[in-house]
């Protein structure tokens, strides 16, 4: 007969097993950022010199520049949402730097470890967090908070100016602006809004704005959202009876688009998107093969320390989210609206990248082709009699690309709607391709490098 101790014991061994069964939250450990991997500058970039309001931003030089510094083209990257940081670019997709999770016994540990494909090989990059509320990046007041894409703009041309201003050998380095997503709002605009101010400066105060690259962009909601049931059903993911119900939906959405009820067209297009959802029961809309969605948690949580608030630069009490509610609900309103003609005043005046991850069935390939196609721009044919190309990477299918003149479409292979976290190698190729005009991004097509060192085909 077994002592009461021993019972005891057992009990309390067994009541030990079943709490850790039944920990509600994982535990993590957080690895500090190592000296490496700490941005060059990082800080705040005021908006308003009254209010205080600034946007947060960090800063990476370039690793292996192959012009001088003077001359080496910075990026901008702005993250969608509305709403999300750009530090999920920065910690998940494109940084020189991301975060890794390893499980140890019972604790998730959260370390940076380095991103082969990084988009500052040749390149400066900078992400800021854009509009202000997003991130780490201080609205002082909720009313502050810009409601459509002219007042995001002329916060954003107020913190790009500043960043040019921290370093004087930033004034003359070419500059591009690029994003993801809802950035397909934020990238058109800023880039116009930086023309229109253009104009009116000195070339010794101009924005040396060169080009714009949107990946996965929402630009033309009107003619993208029409695009789902179609697409979906030609995925082999709905039948024939499902995509007339989604079709009515979508119809809903552009009629009260139409009208000018943007509030409850922009409710219309997520019922469109929860509706695929729920026929499809897909793990996420973002990529239709992924059996887990994306993990964005990983950067909410590491960037929740403060040993890693405090190194980034960043305002220690702030609580960190990966994607504001506050800023998603304010600009509501704005999300079915267009930002199409700003495209057209770009390709006419700088060049554009348009890529897809060829996976994602919110913002994906069919989409872009769909509102392309209505681009009013006097190239716009001689793009789509333009030969779509086989484009390899180390003699990998990396995708396919379609160039004219200003304008590029490239479409990942093997990548959903977060591209560079998908497919980081290719993406960079893709990037240092376009913005150096090499490859299938070349004025002629070539598909040889004349840098033999560079290994993308
Ligand atoms: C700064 O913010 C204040 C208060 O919202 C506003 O009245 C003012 O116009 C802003 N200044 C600039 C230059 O945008
Ligand atoms: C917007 O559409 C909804 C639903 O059809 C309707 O109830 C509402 O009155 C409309 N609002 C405006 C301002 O037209
Ligand atoms: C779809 O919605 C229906 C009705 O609300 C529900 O019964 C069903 O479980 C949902 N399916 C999925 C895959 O979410
Ligand atoms: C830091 O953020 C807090 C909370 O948003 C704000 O009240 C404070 O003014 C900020 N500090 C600085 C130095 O901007």
């Amino acid at each position: 007969m077994q002592s009461v101790s021993t019972k005891l014991l057992l009990l309390l061994s067994i009541l030990n097993q079943y709490y850790l069964l039944a920990t509600p939250s994982r535990v993590h450990s957080i690895s500090p950022i190592p000296n490496e991997a700490l941005p060059t500058k990082s800080g705040y970039l005021q908006v308003n010199s009254t209010t205080k309001s600034a946007m947060f931003y960090t800063f990476y030089e370039a690793k292996e520049p192959n012009l001088l510094l003077s001359e080496t083209p910075i990026l901008i990257w702005l993250q969608g949402g509305p709403g999300c940081s750009s530090m999920l670019g920065n910690f998940y997709e494109l940084g020189p730097w991301r975060v890794v999770s390893s499980q140890g016994h019972n604790v998730e540990k959260l370390a940076l470890e380095p991103n082969q494909g990084s988009w500052n090989r040749l390149f400066g990059l900078v992400f800021i967090d854009n509009p202000i509320g997003t991130g780490f990046s201080l609205a002082t007041t909720t009313e502050e908070i810009p409601r459509d894409q002219q007042a995001v703009s002329k916060h954003l041309y107020k913190a790009i100016r500043a960043f040019i201003a921290l370093e004087s050998l930033f004034k003359t380095r070419p500059i591009y602006v690029t994003g993801e997503s809802y950035a397909g709002k934020y990238v058109p605009a800023i880039g116009y809004y930086i023309l229109k101010r253009n104009a009116g400066l000195p070339t010794s105060s101009q924005v040396n704005l060169v080009g714009v690259a949107i990946g996965n962009g929402l630009i033309d909601p009107i003619t993208q959202v029409a695009t789902h049931a179609m697409s979906a059903y030609f995925s082999g993911l709905v039948n024939e009876k499902q995509k007339t119900v989604l079709e009515k939906v979508q119809d809903e959405a552009i009629g009260l688009a139409k009208l000018g009820n943007w509030s409850v067209a922009t409710d219309a297009r997520s019922k469109v998107l929860n509706l695929l959802q729920n026929m499809t029961g897909l793990a996420t809309l973002y990529d239709f093969r992924r059996s887990i969605p994306y993990e964005e948690d990983l950067v909410t949580t590491y960037l929740s320390s403060m040993e890693v608030k405090k190194a980034l630069g960043a305002n220690v009490s702030i609580d960190f989210e990966v994607c504001s509610d506050t800023v998603g609900k304010i600009l509501h309103e704005d999300l079915m609206k267009s930002t199409k003609y700003m495209v057209e005043f770009l390709v006419k005046h700088t060049k554009v990248l348009l890529y897809q991850g060829e996976f994602d069935l919110r913002v994906g390939v069919v989409a872009a082709e769909a509102w392309m196609k209505k681009m009013k721009w006097d190239q716009i044919e001689n793009f789509l009699e333009a030969d779509r190309k086989v484009w390899k990477v180390k003699g990998k299918l990396a995708g396919y690309v379609q160039k004219w003149g200003s304008l590029s479409h490239a479409i990942v292979s093997n990548a959903g709607h977060l591209v560079p976290a998908d497919q980081a190698v290719n993406s960079q190729a893709m990037i240092e391709d376009w913005v150096l005009n090499r490859g299938l991004f070349s004025d002629n097509g070539i598909v040889e490098h004349l840098n033999p060192s560079y290994n993308s085909e």
